[in-house]
């Protein structure tokens, strides 16, 4: 290595031994222009081909997240030794790394090390909740624990670059990429994409246990007509700076290093050549300094859009638009070079991409040592740890929800007589690792059996049957799912068991590639079969447990009417079944809430809690005139924030500051929170607000602060929000993110349909 680094410095004298870094500001100013003047001279002595080279992505074939490309290896790893190439993805281990970065270390003209970019989304090797699920502990410290293992497990491999978070807010369950989501609201998203991106990140890019992250699909993905993926996004202007881009916002003064673009065309042009999104708004008004990349090809994916004539027009439409770097989409190199040189393209364009991208390598001290991830030691050492493998459980029960208690069935006794422990999904393995599983070992999680038996006393008779299967085809994250719609044979077998036993844990949902990226669904309910399985048993035994799996809201009204015991688990990762039987059991009270709403009927979709009232919100006369369904409700199944514990919570002595505030000030709104019940509990205090006359309508409630406390039996605390010009601005019809004067009504309570709340006023 040492003769490859004396190689870099004589080549490039632009590389130096990077200082310690230091939390000063005046060392950081310094630092960051010493940078600055090496990315200068660097950019100086590149050739506009080598400059081009940076900006091009290339999947390394080990793992294809996207349709295949059309070169090959071979001519790929010639185009790395040219320089022709920045950046790969896909490439893991410390052995795949190495030999690529070594290619572009000796061949190369100016050395310039490679970024290897992989989906580590939910963790590396040990796997954590799917991101929705995560989300529901809102526990912000948590989530950055468990990004900053990840980073530390891919950085331990090879990785420097994650694209991760997906901060895209989705009202839709139908699209099978909620699940790598923080769900609907962009005041919770905004909170879990910086926590996120501080995991992954760290203190100090230059760190070797930090990742650069990208927060991702800039913008709108999750607004896709009809659920289905990759479809069109037509959305208004406010609902846009309102609704999709707080995350981003957030994510972008957070310091991320990267951001990904969008596959969806935003109200007629493609996200991937929009350049009021790109270059308006995220680099100048934002005054963002990272690098975008596209999505898998979906720069030339603008042929299709019908918004680029060929690879050569598609480069030209996105590099003006602010696209940084090519993705798999072999545009930038098959156009950039003839674009400039036919004067379409002004190379200062080039210039500005190279440098973006030139930056993180820098802050990522890449050019102090190429090497400096790829490690084999910390490859043997830090993955795949006991220590990783219990701060996952940890998560894992945190982010589980109690949707429903009835009679207090749960939790359950450890020396229950017997247990009946049903469904598809109750011995699975595999399903609990989820999507975007990245380097797990398949089969590799807790099952929510095995978790069972280890938390119970040996006298309990644990009897088990799957009763109906729900994929039957090989599990597969690139290949169409087989689902089992009617097959129902082993339904007596779990009926039989059922009877026996003193309580039955039916755990029953979706599997892991069922939600996802290609995963949408015209239908958010269970299966036929397993909504046989749930009435079979039922008609034999009421004392009933329903433990859900999934990756996206479902439809479970009916069973949601029937079964005592609701918990969602979502898809936990590998210490899933015992999280869960934590919970089940009572070693954990679960303090998980909904980050995003479980429709009654997927005809509600989109059903989210911070909706606009409408000219007819009521049906004050009882007449049909009214905003509604004639055959369902309006309201959700379960709403956003919705989430029991095994201790209740009562809300008391809400108070006000004062009743008006103007510029500038600020009031504090209070409420105290008594454990009214006999266990010691966590409790998220969730606060909204409605402004209540606007120049643009508002949403009936927007949640605005939130906090996880913890009491004791009997016990109370305070708590207490501050609202000021900050809490209360928008995108207004002038615009600007501003506040605009008048009067608002603050709620407090445990989920989003709390009433409880007082008013008050804001004069400028
Ligand atoms: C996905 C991205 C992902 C990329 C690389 C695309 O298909 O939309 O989210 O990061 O593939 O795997």
């Amino acid at each position: 290595m040492f003769t490859i680094l004396m190689g870099i410095l004589l080549l490039n004298p632009l590389n130096s031994f990077s200082q310690d870094s230091t939390k000063s500001n005046t060392l950081e100013m310094n630092k960051k222009d010493s940078i600055e003047s090496k990315i200068d001279s660097l950019i100086s002595i590149m050739t506009l081909k080598e400059k081009i080279g940076q900006l091009v992505l290339y999947n390394g074939s080990w793992d294809v997240t996207g349709p295949p490309s059309d070169v090959g290896n071979k001519e790929k790893f010639e185009k790395l030794k040219n320089g022709g190439v920045g950046a790969m993805l896909n490439v893991t281990s410390v052995a795949g790394t190495k030999e690529l970065q070594s290619a572009v270390m000796k061949h190369s003209r100016l050395k310039i090390p490679l970024l290897f970019g992989y989906d580590v989304i939910h963790g590396y090797k040990t796997i954590f909740p799917i991101p929705l699920g995560e989300s529901a502990s809102w526990d912000l410290e948590a989530i950055k624990k468990s990004s900053a293992i990840a980073a530390k497990e891919a950085t331990a491999s090879g990785i420097n670059w994650t694209f991760a978070p997906m901060v895209d807010i989705s009202r839709d369950a139908r699209w099978g990429r909620i699940m790598e989501g923080a769900g609907e609201d962009p005041f919770l998203g905004a909170k879990i994409a910086v926590a996120r991106i501080q995991g992954f990140q760290g203190d100090d890019l230059a760190d070797n246990t930090s990742l650069a992250a990208c927060a991702k699909h800039f913008a709108a993905y999750g607004f896709a007509e009809g659920g289905r993926d990759y479809n069109t996004v037509s959305i208004g202007e406010y609902e846009l700076h309102n609704t999709i881009l707080p995350p981003f916002k957030a994510a972008a003064k957070a310091g991320v290093a990267t951001m990904m673009s969008a596959f969806n065309e935003v109200d007629g042009i493609p996200a991937t050549g929009h350049k009021e999104l790109q270059r308006d708004i995220l680099k100048d008004a934002w005054n963002w300094d990272g690098f975008i990349v596209s999505d898998w090809a979906s720069i030339s994916e603008m042929i299709f859009h019908g918004y680029a004539e060929d690879k050569i027009h598609a480069a030209e439409r996105a590099i003006i638009a602010g696209n940084d770097m090519d993705m798999e989409g072999r545009a930038y190199e098959a156009g950039l070079e003839k674009l400039v040189k036919e004067g379409k393209v002004d190379e200062k364009l080039i210039d500005d991409a190279a440098r973006r991208i030139l930056k993180i390598k820098y802050d990522l001290g890449l050019f102090d040592d190429p090497y400096r991830y790829s490690d084999e030691t910390r490859e043997k050492n830090e993955i795949y740890t006991k220590e990783n493998l219990e701060a996952s459980r940890d998560v894992a029960r945190k982010s589980i929800v109690l949707l429903k208690n009835d009679k207090d069935i749960l939790p359950l006794k450890k020396d229950v007589k017997s247990i009946a422990v049903i469904g598809p999904l109750a011995n699975d393995k595999d399903t609990p690792i989820g999507s975007w599983r990245a380097m797990a070992t398949a089969n590799s999680a807790v099952s929510l059996l095995e978790g069972i038996k280890t938390a119970v006393n040996k006298s309990v008779k644990i009897s088990h049957a799957q009763g109906v299967a729900l994929g039957t085809g090989e599990r597969n994250f690139i290949k169409e799912l087989a689902i089992n719609r009617e097959d129902t044979k082993g339904i007596t077998e779990a009926v039989n068991i059922a009877k026996n036993a003193e309580v039955v844990i039916l755990a029953i949902g979706e599997e892991a590639f069922q939600s996802g990226e290609g995963r949408s669904q015209v239908g958010i309910e269970l299966t036929i079969p397993q909504q046989k399985l749930f009435e079979a048993v039922w008609e034999v035994n009421k004392n009933i447990v329903v433990v859900l799996m999934n990756g996206r809201p479902l439809a479970i009204t009916n069973i949601a009417e029937k079964a005592p015991g609701i918990v969602e688990t979502w898809h936990l990762g590998s210490e899933s079944g015992n999280a869960i039987a934590d919970v089940l059991f009572g070693d954990y009270n679960p303090s998980g809430k909904l980050p995003v709403s479980f429709p009654r009927d997927v005809g509600q979709i989109p059903i989210y809690y911070n909706a606009k009232n409408t000219g007819r919100p009521s049906n004050a006369e009882g007449l049909v005139f009214w905003s509604h369904y004639t055959d369902e409700k309006n309201e959700a199944l379960f709403p956003f924030g919705h989430g029991l514990s095994y201790t209740t919570f009562q809300y008391k002595s809400l108070k006000i500051s004062a009743p008006s505030f103007s510029s500038g000030g600020e009031i504090t709104v209070s409420v105290t929170v008594t454990n009214t019940g006999k266990r010691k509990g966590k409790e998220v205090v969730q606060l909204y607000i409605r402004d209540l006359i606007g120049s643009l309508t508002r949403p009936i409630k927007e949640l605005k602060g939130f906090e996880l406390i913890e009491l004791e039996p009997g016990k109370s605390k305070t708590v207490s929000f501050i609202i000021n010009e900050e809490t209360i601005q928008f995108y207004t019809a002038d615009k600007k993110w501003e506040a605009e004067q008048g009067d608002f009504k603050v709620f407090v309570g445990g989920s989003s349909i709390t009433e409880l709340g007082v008013g008050f006023s804001f004069n400028k």
